[in-house]
């Protein structure tokens, strides 16, 4: 644990406080209040929700309030998804005045669209073992932080319903064989099902399955549910939350950032960037000088309704290795995803649906009944790794990188936003954050490889 110095010589010194971060000057436009914070019964001053927090949190934070100036942010973070809403929960939690800038609508990016799968073990890859640790911790953390948010009205859905792998081609059972070795290599409980356990455990699946690796300790939320949750909690703890507010430059002075500039002329000022846009990432980083190594990559998903009954559908997440099967709470289901190397492309194919259906079908054909009530395409932030960029920036002292969490950032999110807390303090992070020092992904090499293929990316797929 890092000690925490006040120093009270007139002017910040960064880092040395353990708090990072550097004053900006004042915007050059208020903040639209009408367009700023979420809860009508308290008092908007410059777009903050000024409830105070609790003293406990605020006396924790001394460096970071003192010197505020008016019309500043001590936080800005950018990106409305869950892992920016996250974020600004909880730094506006341990005393912090916070402002989010989103783009679109909250959730309009990769969270709105995503499956809401929490998977650390069916999703691990052979490449990405170094991550297993804090995906797990992610995972522990869920039913606590659901519970948190529940208790603002909010309900995330969160399923602990377990996963079950299927083998349904002959091929599949060596690949799944070796997924449960890598699996045990780690220290992760997973169970083998032979066919009639398996058909025993999920009734929805059908003949074609012949056996499958069981992780009871996974299971699911809903993604806008939680986007929902988030922004009232995120509100309520007293963070501006602006939407409709594309953030189109950064401004640098060597060091630090010294200016957030949006679409519409407005600016805004804050001692620390929180840049968690995702797949937009990249672009904003060049505003900057700086060339990371984040794309998107595009996923189709289905939703599907049971039809009044009629459909049998899985009450665990189903998967195979081509596809999977998420079931809602509300008997719902999201059936995913495609993995495609097309840009910000956002068309919804045919066929993207109907390799979805069809995968779908081969192992819970009780999707022949079902209603298909939406397709979406969304944009995962990829690395070459695979694994998220969490941490301060090598160059800029200001700006903390939380982005590029792949295939896993509905996981992410309770460890995240307190990950970036305990960054902001200077504290024992929750998990070792080596693994995801945004240092690693600015050598030039990795920084090409950015506009190219991931790890685990196929040019197009489903999965
Ligand atoms: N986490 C599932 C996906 O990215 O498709």
């Amino acid at each position: 644990m890092r000690n925490t110095i006040v120093l009270a010589t007139g002017r910040r010194e960064l880092g040395a406080a353990g708090l990072r971060g550097r004053p900006f000057p004042p915007p050059t436009v208020e903040p639209d209040p009408g367009n700023a914070g979420g809860g009508s019964d308290q008092t908007r001053i410059d777009g903050h929700n000024r409830q105070q927090p609790p003293n406990e949190s605020r006396r924790s934070s001394p460096a970071l309030i003192r010197g505020k100036r008016h019309n500043s942010s001590d936080a800005l973070v950018i990106g409305g998804g869950l892992i920016g809403l996250s974020a600004a929960w909880r730094l506006a939690q341990s005393g912090v005045r916070t402002t989010l800038l989103e783009r679109e609508r909250i959730g309009a990016g990769a969270s709105g669209v995503a499956a809401g799968m929490l998977a650390p073990v069916t999703e691990l890859d052979y490449a990405e073992t170094r991550a297993l640790a804090a995906r797990l911790a992610a995972l522990d953390r869920w039913p606590a932080f659901a519970a948190e948010l529940a208790a603002h009205g909010c309900e995330p859905g969160l399923l602990r319903c377990g996963s079950v792998l299927c083998a349904v081609e002959p091929d599949d059972l060596g690949e799944l064989r070796r997924l449960r070795d890598l699996q045990r290599s780690l220290g992760v409980e997973v169970e083998w099902l032979d066919r009639r356990a398996l058909r025993a455990h999920e009734p929805a699946l059908g003949p074609r399955a012949l056996a499958g690796l069981w992780v009871a300790s996974e299971g699911a939320v809903d993604p806008r549910a939680t986007l929902a949750a988030l922004a009232v909690a995120a509100r309520r703890a007293g963070a501006a939350v602006i939407e409709n507010c594309p953030v189109v430059r950064l401004e640098r002075t060597r060091g630090a950032i010294v200016g957030v500039h949006c679409a519409d002329g407005r600016s805004f000022g804050g001692d620390l960037v929180v840049l968690a846009a995702g797949a937009w990432s990249r672009e904003l980083a060049r505003s900057l000088g700086i060339e990371i190594a984040v794309r998107p990559v595009k996923g189709q998903l289905l939703v599907l309704g049971p039809n009044r009954g009629r459909a049998e559908l899985p009450t665990h997440v189903v998967r195979t290795l081509r596809v999977y099967c998420v079931p809602r709470r509300d008997g719902r289901m999201v059936v995913g995803a495609t993995v495609e190397e097309r840009g910000f492309d956002r068309a919804v194919t045919a066929g993207a649906v109907r390799s979805l259906l069809d995968e779908a079908w081969t192992v819970v054909p009780g999707i022949e009944e079902a209603e298909l009530l939406e397709v979406l395409a969304g944009h995962r932030p990829a690395t070459p790794d695979n694994e998220p960029l969490l941490g301060f920036d090598p160059e800029i002292e200001n700006l903390l990188w939380a982005t590029g969490h792949w295939r896993n950032g509905v996981l992410w999110v309770p460890l995240a936003g307190e990950a970036v807390v305990s960054l902001v303090y200077g504290r024992e992070p929750p998990v070792e954050l080596v693994p995801f020092d945004p240092r690693r992904l600015r050598s030039p090499e990795l920084s090409a490889r950015g506009s190219g293929r991931g790890a685990d990316a196929k040019s197009t797929g489903v999965r």
